[in-house]
């Protein structure tokens, strides 16, 4: 087994360990091979808030310091002990960067499983759950790359959006976003794109401005160092991608009584985790998609929230992936190599907006 390590001070620096396992698989025991994954910032976050948020703990390394980074990835069974699961299935969802992992399958049904690892037992079950291919009638084949890539971002998007629109926007009419130019931020515009009498403004890098304007589902776009020409007669709600503690100040005391509601998404720009501080206006409140998915399971019963979702990613995803549209460039590499080194740039804030990095192992 080979597995990659990430140094849980330094995200940008990894190693390789290789160890010798034993090829089968006990009774109640699975065996699976990753054969392919993405990487994106989100990766990163899940490390930076490897202790805050215990993403650390799903895929514990024994070693003080080093940590497993999770990925969104498909896997293949070489040996299972568990009835129902065959060797050869393939299955989608949450693994460590590693050739090879163990897991311990409960609530097997036709559509997948649950690990039910004692280390897991404890964690958020969205991201324990395993979907069986053969069986997801969102999946093809063909699209498996952008599947990696889109599906755990734009389930947050999808979850984002409802539950902003679910609670009336908090009275805004103006949505800002920051770090626009990530997938999930554009997720949540295009989820919102046509919505009567909401207008949808986007902040980011002077030199992602073009990309973000591309996009057309923004109705605005601004550079971060603009913000303070933008009108504060608008009620506006705060979407904050960027998690850049110093933009959230600005945003604050430019808008004030024009801030309605300070929503924390995602943390493109900071590895700290939100911190409490002295600012005008409401306090900034965190938004963990789960908690969402929850409440519309009981709303609208697991079926309808999945009916909903496929429905919308799929018209997310044809409308990414048409080139004409400029949205994405896949770049698949190959090896731990590359995926060492696409996680140092993206630690680093050198990706692309346009791009998309998916990860093979597999041959
Ligand atoms: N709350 C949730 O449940 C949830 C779920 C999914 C994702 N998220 C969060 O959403 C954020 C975006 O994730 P993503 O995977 O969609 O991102 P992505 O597509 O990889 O986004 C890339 C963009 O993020 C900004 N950025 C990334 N790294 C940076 C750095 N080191 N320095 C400066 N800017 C940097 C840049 O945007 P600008 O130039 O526009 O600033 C860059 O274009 C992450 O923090 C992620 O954890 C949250």
């Amino acid at each position: 087994m080979t597995r990659l390590l990430t140094r849980k001070d330094a995200l940008n620096e990894s190693r390789l360990e290789a160890a010798q396992e034993p090829a089968g698989a006990a009774a109640g025991e699975v065996l699976l091979r990753l054969d392919r994954f993405a990487l994106t910032t989100n990766n990163i976050t899940y490390a930076a808030f490897g202790e805050a948020m215990q993403y650390w703990q799903f895929f514990p390394t024994g070693q003080a310091g080093w940590g497993q980074m999770p990925v969104w990835g498909f896997a293949d069974v070489v040996a299972s002990g568990v009835p129902g699961i065959e060797a050869g299935e393939r299955f989608y969802g949450y693994f460590p960067i590693a050739s090879h992992v163990r897991m311990q399958p409960e609530r097997v049904t036709p559509r997948g499983f649950y690990d039910a690892s004692a280390h897991r037992r404890t964690l958020t079950s969205a991201y324990n759950q395993y979907t069986r291919v053969s069986q997801d009638a969102a999946y093809r084949r063909e699209l498996e790359d952008y599947q990696m890539l889109y599906r755990p971002l734009f389930l947050t998007s999808f979850m984002l959006a409802d539950f902003l629109a679910d609670n009336g926007f908090f009275g805004a009419t103006r949505l800002l976003f920051s770090s626009a130019s990530s997938k999930t931020a554009y997720g949540t515009a295009f989820c919102l794109r046509g919505q009567a009498g909401l207008a949808l403004h986007a902040l980011t890098s002077p030199r992602h401005r073009g990309f973000v304007a591309g996009l057309g589902c923004y109705g605005a776009v601004s550079d971060y160092a603009a913000l303070e020409s933008i009108d504060t007669a608008t009620p506006t709600l705060y979407v904050d991608f960027s998690g850049d503690e110093a933009l959230r100040e600005r945003v604050h005391r430019h808008l004030g009584d024009a801030l309605v509601y300070d929503c924390f998404a995602g943390s493109a720009q900071n590895t700290g985790f939100l911190r409490e501080a002295a600012l005008p206006g409401p306090a900034p409140a965190f938004f963990f998609a789960p908690v969402q998915i929850r409440k519309r399971n009981a709303d609208w019963g697991p079926e309808e929230v999945n009916r909903r979702f496929h429905a919308a990613q799929q018209q997310f995803i044809d409308h990414a992936r048409e080139p004409a549209h400029g949205w994405l460039t896949l770049v698949r590499e190959q090896g731990f190599a590359a995926a060492r080194e696409r996680i140092a740039s993206l630690a680093e804030g050198r990706a692309e907006p346009r791009e998309g990095y998916v990860v093979r192992l597999g041959g």
